[in-house]
């Protein structure tokens, strides 16, 4: 069976036209026979469900909340992808074109920085899950590379990205970089307020 639809826009059509991404399509040496390709709607099932596992695996597991946001992300693709914001990537088998892993770049909006790298849309990779029979063979080494080589073709100067426990090595051994990020964790309000930002005056 064969496993790459081709499409005109596909990801290694526009990197070989670039004289770019030589090995895309053909099996990877290092990954075994696996083929990266850019998902097209009849991959959003499986987009679906890789979403999930990945955050059951990295620990979220109830049930209700995960049908909910199956449900939101779904909604979610569908929207960024008609607006072009969001590119979606699969790791094929090549043999049987068994979905073995998938990821995806979303195009945030980014702020003005100075400088010649200031661009307005930043990538931002997500979702990030191989099956896992086909780990430790590469198959998400394949993806990271293969969206860091389309962040290249088109323009951008950096993606960033969040990374579980397990994902960690495989973006460092790719360059990626802890950054100085910094984040607060809100807790929702307990019961509905007008909001207060100057202190209470005490009599
Ligand atoms: C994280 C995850 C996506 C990695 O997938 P994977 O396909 O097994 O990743 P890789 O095979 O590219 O790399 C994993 C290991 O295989 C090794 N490996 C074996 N053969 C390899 C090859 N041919 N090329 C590259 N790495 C290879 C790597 O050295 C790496 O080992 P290390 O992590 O101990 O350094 C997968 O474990 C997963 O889905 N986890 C659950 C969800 C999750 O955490 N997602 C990440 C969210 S940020």
């Amino acid at each position: 069976m064969r496993s790459t639809p081709r499409r005109r826009s596909s990801l290694s059509d526009r990197l070989a036209s670039r004289g770019q991404g030589k090995g895309l399509r053909r099996p990877s040496r290092s990954a075994g026979r696996v083929i990266v390709r850019e998902a097209t709607a009849r991959d959003l099932p499986v987009l679906v469900v890789h979403r999930r596992r990945m955050w059951r695996a990295i620990g979220r597991r109830n049930r209700a909340e995960l049908d909910a946001h199956d449900r939101r992300y779904r909604r979610w693709f569908a929207t960024e992808r008609a607006a072009d914001r969001l590119r979606a990537f699969v790791a094929v088998d090549a043999g049987d074109g068994r979905v073995l892993g998938s990821g995806a770049l979303w195009l945030t909006p980014s702020q003005p920085r100075p400088g010649p790298r200031s661009r307005d849309a930043a990538p931002y990779l997500l979702s990030m899950f191989t099956e896992p029979s086909a780990r430790g063979r590469g198959v998400a080494s394949h993806l990271v590379r293969a969206m860091v080589a389309w962040s290249r073709v088109h323009g951008f100067l950096r993606i960033t990205l969040h990374a579980s426990k397990m994902g960690r090595s495989v973006y460092e051994r790719l360059g990626f970089v802890s950054t100085n990020e910094m984040r607060l964790e809100l807790r929702a309000p307990r019961r509905r307020q007008g909001l207060r930002t100057t202190a209470r005056r005490r009599h």
